[in-house]
């Protein structure tokens, strides 16, 4: 008898010091089990005289009940502790603010040119769209541009491998190509023309990368032709475009001669701020002129009959100035430090 009271007090002290639940198992074993002590016990009842087994025997099962008792004790106490360390993990604090939601944004780069489309649709421009991957004819030789033109050069346009005459737009130029020849198409059976007026925003590719050149760049053509489309069309148009798209009513514009092969005559738009860090100085924004009777020509059009208007402008340069960036790398860079600026 003594015995059994010594194993319960054995089995409890040692329930108390286990803290593992696997642990505190296998101890429970120990008496439990099939090799367990009180088991043990139990298996010698059968040696002793008939009248001890009966006190003994039951001596022997309050000591397992009173075993059982303590293990489960301990077991709940371990699972509530293993409970309270889970939930003091997961704590959660709700008087923290919350993360919010990460929503992304439009690229500066697409902002400008939705701004641009915006704009020209408010006076009847409408958009219109074209291959990247253009031939030879439709960006170069349609466009009046001479067989040996330095533009043709391998040094700006880049050239399809094993794709004779067929290389990737150097500009938005093209479009007017396949716009006019379309129309005329579209309205052959017409006495008249209806007027063409439409940007074409796109992406234009050359063989040029620094700080201001990406090899992949924006353009924005513009074409107008109709039965009198004149230069000082061309000049209203520009000129307000531009003051609206920089907010700005006192915004210098200047028409600088210069030469394109598809337009004549020829002109390099320019503005000038007249306040800013940028106060004074004239940037070149775009190429523009009336369409030369050969491109009309080309695209299927009498230019005895219609003239038109035509315009190409750099699209990244005009998000550089109104945002005040200087590396146009920035714009393709994917960093979101500079994107998330523009939310
Ligand atoms: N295509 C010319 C360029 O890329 C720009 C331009 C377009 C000039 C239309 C005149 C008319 O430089």
């Amino acid at each position: 008898m003594h015995n059994i009271e010594q194993l319960i007090a054995q089995a409890t002290a040692e329930f108390a010091g286990i803290d593992d639940a696997d642990q505190l198992e296998q101890a429970k074993a120990r008496y439990l089990g099939k090799n367990g002590s009180l088991t043990e016990l139990l298996k010698g009842l059968g040696q002793l005289p008939a009248e001890e087994k009966r006190t003994v025997g039951a001596a022997i099962n309050r000591a397992k009940d009173a075993v059982e008792a303590v293990l489960n004790v301990r077991r709940n106490a371990i699972k509530h502790t293993a409970l309270e360390a889970q939930l003091a993990a997961q704590a959660l604090d709700v008087t923290l603010p919350g993360r919010g939601q990460g929503c992304g944004g439009l690229h500066p780069a697409m902002r400008t040119l939705e701004r641009i489309e915006q704009l020209f649709r408010s006076i009847g421009f409408e958009v219109a769209d074209g291959p990247e991957i253009e031939t030879d004819w439709h960006n170069f030789t349609a466009l009046n541009t001479p067989e040996n033109h330095p533009a043709r050069s391998m040094h700006d346009t880049f050239y399809l491998e094993n794709a004779p005459g067929v290389l990737l737009r150097t500009h938005t130029s093209p479009v007017q190509i396949r716009t006019m020849l379309t129309h005329v198409e579209r309205h052959k059976h017409l006495d008249s023309l209806p007027e063409i007026r439409i940007i074409c925003p796109g992406r234009v590719y050359r063989v040029d990368s620094d700080a201001t050149h990406s090899p992949m760049f924006h353009q924005v053509e513009g074409l107008w032709v109709g039965e009198s489309v004149s230069f000082a069309d061309l000049k209203g148009v520009m000129a307000d475009f531009l003051r609206r798209f920089f907010e700005s009513d006192d915004l210098k514009v200047r028409f600088r001669p210069s030469f394109f092969p598809f337009t004549e005559p020829s002109a390099e738009i320019d503005v000038a701020f007249m306040s800013g860090t940028m106060e004074g100085r004239w940037l070149e924004i775009a190429g523009c002129g009336m369409v030369h009777p050969n491109v009309l020509r080309h695209g299927g059009i009498d230019p005895e009959r219609y003239t038109g208007f035509a315009f190409g402008m750099g699209p990244d340069r005009l998000t550089m100035l109104r945002y005040g960036i200087d590396d146009l790398r920035l714009f393709y860079d994917g960093d979101l430090r500079f994107l998330s600026q523009f939310k």
